[in-house]
C-alpha cells in the first residue's frame, strides 16, 4: 500500500491554512528561512480568534493590526472576509516570507511590520480600529509587554481588542490584569469542525 501524502492545508471559515507540507511553504523553507520565536507554523489559537470574529462581526474593522502575527492567518482572514486593511506585526522578520506565501494562497495582501510589542507606540496604535492576536503571551517575560501594549491600545482609542490563547497561565495572568484595569472579559471558546481547537479569548470593547 502507498503511504498517504501529508495534508498540505485546511479550509477554515473561508481561508486556506497551509501546513508545513504545502508547496509554497516548502519553497520558503528551501531558502533556509526559519522563524526563531515559535513563528514556525499556524497555531491553533488563530482558529479560535477567526471563529469568534466570524460569529461576532466587529462593528469597526476598517484597519486591523495583527500582533505576533507569525504566518498571519488571522489578519489574512480579516482582509479576505471583512475587507480590512491589515498590518501584520512580528518581532521576527523570518515569519514574513511564510506570511506572504499564506496571503498569496488566499488572494490578499497585508502590510508587514517588524516590531516587538514593547516598541509599538500609542501613536502607531491609534491608526487601528481593532487589535487582534493569537498565542502571544507564552512566556512569563511576555506578560508585562502584552499588558502594556493593551494599555497603550486603549489609550490610543483602538475600539476592539481580541487576544486568543490555548489558556496558558501567563495569558490568564495578563487577562486578569486587563479585567481589573479595563473590564476585559475572558471567554472560553472551542471549534469542532473542520479542525478541533479549544482555549480562551480576552475581549475588550473600548467604547
Ligand atoms: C506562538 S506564535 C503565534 C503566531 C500566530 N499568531 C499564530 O497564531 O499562528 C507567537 C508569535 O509571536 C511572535 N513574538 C514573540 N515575542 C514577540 C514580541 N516581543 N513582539 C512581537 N512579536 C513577538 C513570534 O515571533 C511568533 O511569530
Amino acid at each position: 500500500m502507498k503511504p498517504s501524502k501529508p495534508r498540505t492545508g485546511h479550509r477554515f471559515r473561508g481561508v486556506t491554512m497551509p501546513t508545513n507540507a504545502h508547496p509554497l511553504i516548502r519553497q520558503v523553507k528551501r531558502q533556509g528561512i526559519s522563524p526563531s520565536i515559535h513563528g514556525n507554523k499556524l497555531w491553533k489559537s488563530s482558529l479560535l480568534l477567526i471563529d469568534y470574529l466570524n460569529k461576532h462581526r466587529p462593528a469597526h474593522c476598517k484597519t486591523v493590526i495583527d500582533v505576533g502575527c507569525g504566518w498571519g492567518i488571522s489578519g489574512i482572514w480579516c482582509a479576505k472576509t471583512l475587507g480590512s486593511q491589515v498590518t501584520s506585526v512580528d518581532a521576527d522578520p523570518d515569519v514574513f516570507p511564510f506570511l506572504e506565501a499564506t496571503a498569496t494562497l488566499n488572494g490578499v495582501a497585508t502590510t508587514p511590520l517588524v516590531s516587538t510589542f514593547e516598541k509599538l507606540t500609542t501613536r502607531q496604535l491609534s491608526q487601528f480600529d481593532m487589535l487582534i492576536a493569537a498565542d502571544i503571551c507564552f512566556w512569563d517575560e511576555l506578560v508585562d509587554p502584552v499588558f502594556n501594549m493593551v494599555n497603550r491600545a486603549i489609550k490610543a482609542g483602538v475600539k476592539h481588542i481580541v487576544i486568543a490563547d490555548p489558556e496558558r497561565p501567563t495569558f490568564h495572568d495578563m487577562a486578569s490584569r486587563c479585567a481589573t484595569r479595563h473590564c476585559a472579559e475572558t471567554i472560553e471558546w472551542q471549534t469542532h469542525s473542520p479542525v478541533k481547537a479549544s482555549g480562551a479569548l480576552m475581549v475588550l470593547e473600548n467604547a
